[in-house]
């Protein structure tokens, strides 16, 4: 018996502790999750809550479909569980402060606030003509974020967690991150100089010597190994889990979380200290709880965090941020969601590279639902994958124009759709029965698709809660692929239409397929909300019964009504989707020139 997808949530909230807390002040390995009742009373309303955070993204530079990516990841998860009837917020924004930002502005003689401000601007542009559905958007030079900062840091200060030490060791400024002598490699630059760089990112990385205020990281590890052997989700896909672990295998050296005004100004002064400036990944992280409200009121909202990151940032997020939290005696994130990178031509894709994809040219060429559904499609989480026009332009129109846009049109086009509605289905001629025993006029593989696609939502939920989109819509696409198939074998454009058997045949295969492409439709909202919307739309189908609570499929099949049969079909709109032309001139897909970036 398979569980109810939204009773499994609930489910699955309740056998997980309900949140894990830092004991006490004595930092041991014994440290241990225990239910507080004040937090199991809002376990229910809790279990309908839903938070979910892209990275504030660095404004040194004009975003790029890498930046995208993550943000149509959180808006499809955002968007689904709106649809499931949750309360979801959905969180991004930018990340103002630090060295790089400081320089960044300096290079073009800007305030760094004005030179910020011009740049959030394009995030917030692109959101918006991607449809991102953000609720919240922060920028870490607000004040409510200071504040939260500011208290955050009082927080680990009064525990002792925080104390003034120096620091000596290697700094990239490119990734505003320490590095110990293992992480960094000595090569040869374009000039036969011998610079040493971050063996991770391939970053310059500099010899750096301060006073500054130390984070007590070190007491931390043995917790952290307990949390991740705890909550084996807690990082996922699992291939991260294991890397993290594997990362605190080794000795976790305590953590400078500030530098000296004379080289950084640019960021949230260290409270009651004016010398000091606060380290901008300690500043950032806290961006997530000044959306939930923090220092106030963000109790229910932080307790259902979803963090979507990329690879490169893992660290900050799966070993400081949560190493931060229990120090501050807050409930750590549910899932901290890694995915891997966009690359071109096998090259990681980077604005210090200068070979970015531009997003909006981009959807410009390919249309904004066309540019998401290639990403969740082709994006998966565990391997780096290569952008390609080529490759873009081959999957939109196989899978978009081709067999959802001809679904669509077969069942709505005038010459077999003559009345223009929703039609009856005939029980007698499609009765139920199963793959080995067809009756009435079908045939085996009909009963095949009917199962598949009375299982696809809860295929799909579970696609989805398991952070797998790609395979959502790969199971999506198989369907389409059955509905296709069933159409094209029992040819209702063969059939005549004056003979009364025939034609109750005839409009039992177009309610068969309009019912597949209504739960198709609704299915895809999360992905491709613009041409999800047009598709429903067409079908009739009204803006409340779009949400996955009311799905229903094939209700008449089973014996009960359809809300749909006889109904007027909306108006005609045109195509679903053009087909794209192919742009075999281009190899390349067009990039952002790196002195068109340097230009702000
Ligand atoms: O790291 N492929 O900001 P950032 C896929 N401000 N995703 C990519 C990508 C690529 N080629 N390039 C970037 C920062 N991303 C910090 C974060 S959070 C508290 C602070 C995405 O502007 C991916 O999500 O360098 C990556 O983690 C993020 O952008 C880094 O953006
Ligand atoms: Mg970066």
């Amino acid at each position: 018996m398979r569980i109810k997808p939204h009773l499994r949530v609930l489910a699955r909230c309740l056998e997980e502790p309900v949140r894990s807390r830092w004991q006490g002040s004595k930092l041991s390995s014994a440290w241990s999750f225990q239910r507080r009742p004040s937090q199991l009373m809002h376990t229910d309303e809790a279990g309908k809550m839903f938070y979910i955070t892209t990275p504030i993204f660095y404004v040194n530079a004009a975003p790029h479909i890498g930046h995208l990516y993550s943000a149509v990841i959180a808006d499809c998860l955002h968007r689904s569980r709106l649809l499931r009837g949750f309360n979801s917020r959905f969180a991004t924004g930018t990340d103002e402060h630090g060295l790089k930002i400081q320089q960044a502005a300096e290079s073009v003689q800007k305030h760094p606030l004005a030179f910020c401000s011009e740049v959030s601007e394009k995030f917030k542009h692109l959101f918006t003509k991607s449809n991102i559905s953000y609720t919240d958007f922060i920028r870490t030079t607000e004040s409510r974020h200071r504040s939260a900062v500011e208290h955050f840091w009082t927080v680990l200060l009064k525990k002792g967690l925080i104390y003034k030490g120096s620091y000596e060791g290697w700094y990239s400024t490119q990734d505003e991150s320490f590095l110990t002598p293992t992480q960094v490699t000595k090569v040869t630059d374009a000039n036969g100089n011998e610079i040493t760089i971050s063996t991770e990112s391939g970053h310059k990385v500099e010899w750096m010597k301060e006073d500054n205020y130390m984070f007590r990281l070190s007491e931390f590890r043995a917790p952290l190994q307990q949390w991740l052997r705890d909550n084996p989700s807690a990082v996922q896909p699992e291939k991260f889990y294991h890397i993290v672990l594997q990362w605190l295998d080794d000795d976790l050296p305590d953590l400078s979380v500030s530098r000296h005004k004379s080289r950084l100004q640019w960021g949230i002064g260290v409270p009651d200290d004016p010398e000091q400036t606060v380290y901008v990944w300690l500043d950032a992280l806290v961006n997530y709880l000044t959306v939930a409200g923090y220092p106030e009121g963000h109790g229910l909202w932080w307790s259902a965090a979803h963090h979507i990151v990329g690879k490169d940032i893992l660290k900050f997020h799966a070993i400081y941020w949560p190493a931060f939290l229990m120090a501050a005696d807050l409930p750590l994130p549910q899932v901290v969601n890694v995915h891997s990178h966009w690359t071109v031509q096998g090259k990681k894709m980077s604005k210090s590279l200068g070979n970015v994809v531009d997003p909006l040219d981009t959807a410009q060429r390919y249309t904004v639902d066309g540019v998401r559904y290639f990403l969740l499609r082709q994006g998966v989480p565990d391997h780096d994958c290569d952008y390609d026009d080529a490759k873009l332009v081959k999957l939109l129109n196989s899978e978009l124009a081709d067999a959802l846009g001809g679904l669509l049109n077969r069942c709505t086009a005038p010459s077999l759709n003559p009345t223009q509605t929703y039609p009856q289905f005939c029980p007698g001629s499609f009765p139920m029965g199963s793959p080995e025993e067809p009756k009435g006029r079908t045939k085996p593989e009909d009963y095949h698709m009917v199962q598949s696609v009375t299982e696809l939502p809860s295929v799909v939920l579970e696609h989805l809660d398991s952070l797998h989109i790609y395979k959502a819509l790969e199971s999506i696409s198989a369907c389409v692929r059955q509905t296709n198939g069933f159409v094209q074998r029992h040819a209702p454009w063969k059939l005549d239409l004056a003979d009364a058997a025939d034609k109750r045949w005839h409009d039992t295969i177009l309610h068969v397929s309009m019912e597949c492409l209504r739960v198709y439709g609704t299915l895809l909202q999360p992905v491709v909300p613009g041409l999800a919307d047009k598709l429903l739309s067409r079908l009739g189908v009204r803006s409340e019964e779009r949400t996955w609570e009311v799905l229903g499929f094939l209700e008449r099949y089973y014996g009960r009504k359809c809300a749909f049969e006889g109904r007027t079909l909306g108006p005609e709109t045109g195509v679903l989707f053009n087909r794209l032309e192919r742009d075999t001139g281009k190899a390349k897909p067009k990039t952002i020139k790196k002195n068109k970036l340097k230009s702000h």
